[in-house]
C-alpha cells in the first residue's frame, strides 16, 4: 500500500511529508509503490521526522547528479556538528570516518585505506571465502530447513570481514551480537529511547573493543588489514589512533551488514521469480550479471548515507535550504522508468546499467570487489547445493527490518529444500 502523498508543492515550496506517512508497515514489505509515487509526484520531497528533517531525491538522473554534487557535503563532523542531529549526542564518534568526510580529509583517508585494501588482498580471500561458504552449507544441508539469515547470510560476510581485519575468532560472536543490535534497531518491543540507549551502549563497547584491538595489533602485528592500516601511510603520514578505530568500525560494519542483507534480499527475489532462478541454474555463467540486477532490483541500502546542503541549492525547482539533510534514495532511482525499461521486472539478463546500488562518485563503495566476490561464491554455492530451495513461509509474511530502518533486509529467512 503506497503512502498517501500530500498535494504537490509548487515551485520552491517545501510542504513536508511526515515520515510516519511514508514509512508505513506496508512500506517495509514493499517500498517500491511509495518510491514510485515519490518519483512521480515529489521527486525532491521534504520529509519531517522526529529525529531530523530531510529532503529525499528519488529520480535516477537527479540521484546521480546529487551523489557527485560538491554542494552536498558529507562533512558531518565539521564546525557545524551535523552529526549531533543525525547520530545523536552519544554516538561514540565511530561514524567519524571517510564516509562522513569531504575532500581533502576524505581523499586522504580513502587513499590510505585503498592501499591496504588492494585487489590482491581481496582476490587472495577467494579460497577462504569458498571454504566459509562450504562450512556453513555443510551444517545446513543435512537439516532440510534453515533460517538463511542467521545460518548463512549474516555469518558468511561476518567471517570474511573478521578474517580480513584480523578479529580473533574467540571475539567474533560478541562482535556479531553488538553489530546486530545496531542493524536490527527499532525492531524490538523496546521504546525508541530504550533502543537508542541500547545502540549507544554497544557503540561504546565496540569503540572500546576496537581501540584495544588496534593497540594489540600495534604491539604484535599480523598479516591482516588492521596491521596493514597501522603501517599504511601517504605523504601526510599515518592514520591517527582515532582514525584507525573509526576506519576499522566502518570496514567491519559496512563490510558485513550490507552484504548480509543483500544475500537475503537476493534469495527472496530469486525464489519469488522462479523463471529467473531456473534460467540461472541452467546457465551459472549468468551469475555476475544477475548479481548486478539483484542489487538494482532490491538493494540493501535504500537511501545513501546523509548529505548536507552546504549552501541553498535547487533540484527539480525545489529549494533545499543550506544546512538541510539530503537523502538520495538509491532504491527509488534504481526503479526509475525514465532510465530502466520495466524497472519493476527482475531480468537477470538486463543490459542497461549502471545501477546506483553501490553509490556513485567519490564515496562509491570501497568494498565493491569483495561484495561481488562474496555474492558470487555464496549465491553460486546456494544454487548448486540446495537444488530444491524454497521459502518456508509466504514471501508477504517474512519478518523484515522496521520501515524506517536505514537498511533494507530481513530479520529471518526461513527456507526448506
Ligand atoms: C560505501 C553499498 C559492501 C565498504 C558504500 C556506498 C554504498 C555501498 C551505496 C556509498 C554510500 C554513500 O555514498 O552514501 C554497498 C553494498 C554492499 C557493500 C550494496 C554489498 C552488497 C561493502 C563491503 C565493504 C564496503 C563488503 C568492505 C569492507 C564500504 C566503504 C564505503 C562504502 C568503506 C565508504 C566509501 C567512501 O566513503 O569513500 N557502500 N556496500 N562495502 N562501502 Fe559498501
Amino acid at each position: 500500500q503506497a503512502a498517501p502523498m500530500p498535494a504537490q508543492a509548487g515551485p520552491g515550496e517545501t510542504e513536508a511529508v511526515p515520515a510516519a506517512e511514508l514509512y508505513t508497515d506496508g512500506f517495509a514489505a514493499d517500498p517500491y509503490p511509495t518510491f514510485a509515487r515519490l518519483r512521480d509526484e515529489r521527486p525532491v520531497c521534504p520529509v519531517r521526522s522526529p529525529r531530523f528533517d530531510s529532503y529525499l531525491i528519488s529520480r535516477y538522473e537527479d540521484a546521480k547528479l546529487a551523489l557527485t554534487d560538491p554542494r552536498l557535503s558529507k562533512d558531518l563532523y565539521g564546525p557545524e556538528r551535523h552529526y549531533l542531529r543525525i547520530f545523536g549526542p552519544n554516538s561514540a564518534g565511530l561514524n567519524k570516518n571517510m564516509l562522513n568526510a569531504d575532500p581533502p580529509e576524505h581523499t586522504r583517508l580513502r587513499r590510505i585505506v585503498s592501499q591496504a585494501f588492494a585487489p590482491r588482498r581481496i582476490e587472495a580471500l577467494r579460497p577462504r571465502i569458498a571454504r566459509a561458504v562450504d562450512d556453513l552449507l555443510d551444517k545446513i544441508v543435512p537439516r532440510g530447513e534453515a533460517d538463511l539469515m542467521a545460518d548463512f547470510a549474516i555469518p558468511l560476510p561476518m567471517t570474511v570481514i573478521c578474517d580480513l581485519l584480523g578479529i580473533p575468532p574467540a571475539d567474533r560472536d560478541g562482535v556479531l551480537d553488538w553489530t546486530q543490535v545496531i542493524r536490527t534497531s527499532g525492531s524490538s518491543r523496546r521504546s525508541p529511547e530504550e533502543e537508542r540507549a541500547a545502540v549507544q551502549e554497544v557503540q561504546l563497547r565496540l569503540h572500546h573493543y576496537l581501540a584495544e584491538l588496534v593497540q594489540a595489533k600495534r604491539e604484535q602485528p599480523a598479516d591482516d588489514l588492521i596491521s596493514a592500516l597501522i603501517e599504511a601511510c601517504d605523504q601526510s603520514g599515518r592514520l591517527s589512533e582515532r582514525e584507525l578505530v573509526t576506519t576499522t568500525f566502518l570496514l567491519l560494519f559496512a563490510g558485513h551488514q550490507t552484504t548480509a542483507d543483500f544475500l537475503g534480499n537476493a534469495v527472496v527475489a530469486l525464489l519469488t521469480h522462479p523463471e529467473q532462478i531456473d534460467r540461472l541454474r541452467a546457465d551459472p555463467a549468468l551469475l555476475p550479471g544477475a548479481i548486478e540486477e539483484l542489487l538494482r532490483f532490491d538493494g540493501p541500502l535504500p537511501v545513501a548515507s546523509p548529505r548536507i546542503a552546504a549552501e541553498d541549492i535547487e533540484y527539480q525547482g525545489v529549494r533545499i535550504p543550506r544546512g538541510s539533510v539530503v537523502g538520495v534514495v538509491l532504491n527509488a532511482a534504481n526503479h526509475d522508468p525514465g532510465y530502466f525499461a520495466e524497472p519493476d521486472r527482475l531480468d537477470i539478463c538486463r543490459e542497461r546499467g549502471p545501477h546506483l546500488g553501490f553509490g556513485h562518485g567519490i564515496h562509491y563503495c570501497l568494498g565493491v570487489s569483495l561484495a561481488r566476490l562474496e555474492a558470487l561464491l555464496g549465491l553460486g554455492a546456494l544454487l548448486r547445493r540446495l537444488p530444491g530451495l524454497r521459502l518456508a513461509v509466504p514471501a508477504a509474511e517474512l519478518r523484515r527490518l522496521p520501515p524506517a530502518s536505514p537498511f533494507r533486509g530481513l530479520l529471518e529467512l526461513p527456507i526448506r529444500f
